[in-house]
């Protein structure tokens, strides 16, 4: 890119830059990331500005435009993603939330909102989108969040400090259900919220650079056939659970039937509903725990 200081000469070269890397939506992604970086609004930049960038901005517009001209997913790029009408802060480590996940939310508030005092706990919270929406809706929820990764916590818990400083979420950091299993908590949770990693093997191959590349393994990798880290959740569910409490799961394209088949063969729970995606995919799986009393 050549060195210009004009704002609408350097929308022309991100532009340019964005489109010879292959970026299909250089021209909207140009504008984002230049009124992200400089504050410069694309109504100067269309009234072809000859306002004067100053070098700072102009170094910092040219280093995001490089960063997403080498695939980095614009999310990355530009520190946010939006989820539930919330802004949520991502970076490389921590999954950038999916629209598909907000079913887990609205299923989980239509559910849950007659309860006195639901205790919900969002297994795998990555970025904290599904806890922190759910604090949000359920206010009289005790809103429970883990996650193996260290440092997807610490994105959860800045974004948390962002809204509702009111809300109290209890962070927790470890593998699956074990940070509950041994707390005054176990056995008393209403819900747990999955949406952990469910991509197989073969789908792993298929991914696109911009995800395989650059969003974490940990977060996506359920193994061979996509389920394992499911199926050892729904081992150790039953003994969190309050007797009547259930799970929601965010699952892939064609895993519902394999899930299904689990959890009969697990006899603690039974498919309770199952709801589409916009795109028609059945995403969001609703168990229910059978009693043995
Ligand atoms: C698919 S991401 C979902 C993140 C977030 N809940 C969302 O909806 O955007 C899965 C998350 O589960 C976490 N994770 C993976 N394996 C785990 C395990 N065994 N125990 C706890 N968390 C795990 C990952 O670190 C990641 O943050």
């Amino acid at each position: 890119m050549s060195l210009s200081l004009f704002s609408s000469q350097l929308y022309r070269d991100a532009v340019d830059r964005l489109t010879e890397a292959g970026i299909g939506n250089a021209q909207q992604e140009a504008l984002w990331i230049i009124e992200e970086a400089s504050g410069i609004t694309r109504l100067q930049i269309y009234a072809e500005a000859r306002d004067v960038v100053d070098l700072e901005t102009y170094q910092r517009v040219v280093s995001l435009i490089e960063r997403r001209a080498l695939h980095e997913p614009l999310q990355y790029v530009l520190g946010s993603q939006e989820f539930c009408g919330v802004d949520i802060a991502v970076k490389p480590g921590v999954l950038i939330p999916r629209p598909e996940s907000e079913l887990l939310v609205e299923e989980a508030t239509l559910l849950l909102q007659s309860y006195t005092q639901p205790v919900i706990i969002d297994v795998g919270t990555g970025s904290g989108c599904l806890a922190i929406s759910l604090a949000r809706a359920l206010k009289h929820a005790v809103v429970i969040a883990s996650d193996l990764s260290f440092s997807a916590l610490q994105v959860a818990k800045f974004n948390a400090g962002k809204y509702d400083k009111n809300t109290q979420i209890l962070w927790l950091t470890g593998d699956l259900l074990a940070p509950l299993s041994s707390s005054s908590l176990a056995g008393k949770v209403t819900a747990i919220i999955a949406n952990l990693p469910y991509i197989s093997h073969e789908e792993w191959d298929r991914l696109s650079p911009d995800v395989k590349d650059f969003e974490p393994r940990l977060a996506l990798d359920g193994g061979p056939d996509g389920l394992d880290v499911y199926r050892r959740l729904l081992h150790e569910a039953p003994s969190v659970l309050a007797p009547d409490g259930v799970v929601l799961m965010e699952v892939g394209v064609g895993q519902v039937d394999r899930l299904r088949e689990e959890v009969e063969a697990s006899q603690f729970f039974h498919v309770r509903k199952i709801q589409s995606d916009l795109q028609g995919i059945p995403r969001m799986v609703c168990l229910q725990r059978i009693s043995h009393s």
